[in-house]
């Protein structure tokens, strides 16, 4: 989906959602218990109740869909509802399982109880799905032995397991799939007092030195994504050294993150330019997706999972049903006078509703009916 330049240059970018090759402790400091998971209440909330019931039962917990951008947390969180069931968790992803076959030996592996997590589940072709349907709703595969008129189907009973799915394109599941999941937890971007606490919990586990100012600034600038929250710690240790300081303190990290580029909220040099090209080229907008994609030479699905959940959370960007516009905050952040023609246009569209949040299936469902380019 990514060409080569644009992955490089997702490569080189800080505040990058994406997991990139420097990202290496992630195993280590992924949390396994609900405890250490900081963050996401509702859904940890939630998650807990249906959990300790299943455990009464003795029965396996319900089918999952975790979806959310990239980075917050849903290989972690599918990996801590298998452990809180005490039962092995197995993965594999969407693109991955490449025929029917593929699938049923996976779920013929599988013990009771047990996860099978899949990541990227909306990249499952489409015969590969056809089997998971009977497997979630009754435990069971249809299998067709032989060929032509020979060909019978055969039913084969599964154990009891539990499916946990995780997409950052919710909007390009199936209904079908959608439908068969017990729960929808979307996960949202996180506050900076919980992103304090995950990055001195990792800052512990890594030996690195830091004070509740660094943390503080750290945590505010890295677009409420707890991967970027660990990565640009990695690289304030750096600036540590540099500096000569055995301590990521306030200068430390002023320096650091003026250095990378990201500014005083959190938006670094690629997000600086989609609004200004909001801005010049389309007078603040609307302006649809792929003209904005082809405008900025990004491609338009990293732009809606990876930069636009920050600027719409943040409000320096809304939705119309013309396409993407800027909100006066982002003008005044720029430092750019609004044309006049968007303060005519602005006032009947102020105000979106926020994105990330949790809502319940049927809204979720009517949400993505409106088709989700906006
Ligand atoms: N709530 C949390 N508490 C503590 N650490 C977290 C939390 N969420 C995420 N992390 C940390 O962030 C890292 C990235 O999380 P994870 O890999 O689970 O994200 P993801 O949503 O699966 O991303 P992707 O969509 O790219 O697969 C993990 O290694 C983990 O250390
Ligand atoms: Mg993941």
């Amino acid at each position: 989906m990514m060409n080569f330049n644009e992955q490089e240059n997702e490569e080189e970018r800080v505040l990058g959602r994406l997991r990139q090759p420097g990202d290496t402790e992630e195993k280590a400091l992924r949390p396994v218990t609900f405890d250490e998971y900081s963050g996401q209440t509702k859904v940890k909330n939630n998650l807990k109740i249906f959990i300790d019931a299943a455990k009464k039962r003795g029965e396996a917990l319900d089918h999952v869909l975790l979806y959310g951008p990239p980075g917050l947390g849903k290989t972690t969180l599918a990996g801590i509802i298998a452990s809180e069931m005490g039962v092995a968790m197995h993965i594999t992803t969407g693109p991955s399982i490449e025929k029917a076959g593929d699938l049923a030996a996976l779920l013929t592996n599988l013990n009771e109880n047990e996860v099978l997590f899949i990541d990227e589940i909306h990249r499952l072709n489409k015969s590969v799905e056809e089997v998971l349907y009977p497997a979630m709703e009754d435990y069971c595969l249809d299998l067709m032995i032989g060929k032509g008129p020979a060909a019978r189907s055969v039913r084969l009973d599964l154990p009891h397991f539990t499916l946990v799915g995780a997409t950052t394109r919710a909007g390009m599941l199936s209904a079908p799939l959608r439908d068969r999941f017990g729960m929808i937890h979307r996960l949202e971007l996180y506050e900076t007092e919980d992103l304090m606490e995950i990055l001195k919990r990792d800052a512990g586990l890594l030996g690195i030195a830091i004070n509740d100012e660094g943390l503080r600034n750290i945590a505010s600038r890295s677009r409420g994504t707890p991967r970027i929250a660990i990565r640009l710690l990695k690289r304030m240790r750096d600036f540590a050294s540099y500096l000569d300081k055995d301590i990521i303190d306030k200068e430390v990290s002023d320096y650091g993150l003026n250095a990378l580029d990201i500014d005083g909220i959190g938006l670094d040099a690629v997000d600086r330019r989609l609004l200004t090209s909001i801005a010049d080229i389309f007078k603040g907008g609307p302006v649809g997706l792929e003209t904005l994609a082809a405008c900025t030479g990004e491609d338009p699905v990293t732009i809606e999972d990876v930069y636009e959940p920050f600027l719409l959370q943040n409000g320096f960007l809304h939705k119309t049903p013309r396409g993407r516009m800027l909100t006066l905050r982002a003008f005044e952040h720029l430092g750019l006078t609004p044309p006049p023609s968007f303060i005519a246009g602005m006032k009947s569209t102020e105000v979106a509703p926020p994105r990330y949040e949790n809502i319940s299936i049927e809204d979720w469902q009517n949400s993505n009916k409106d088709g989700e380019n906006g």
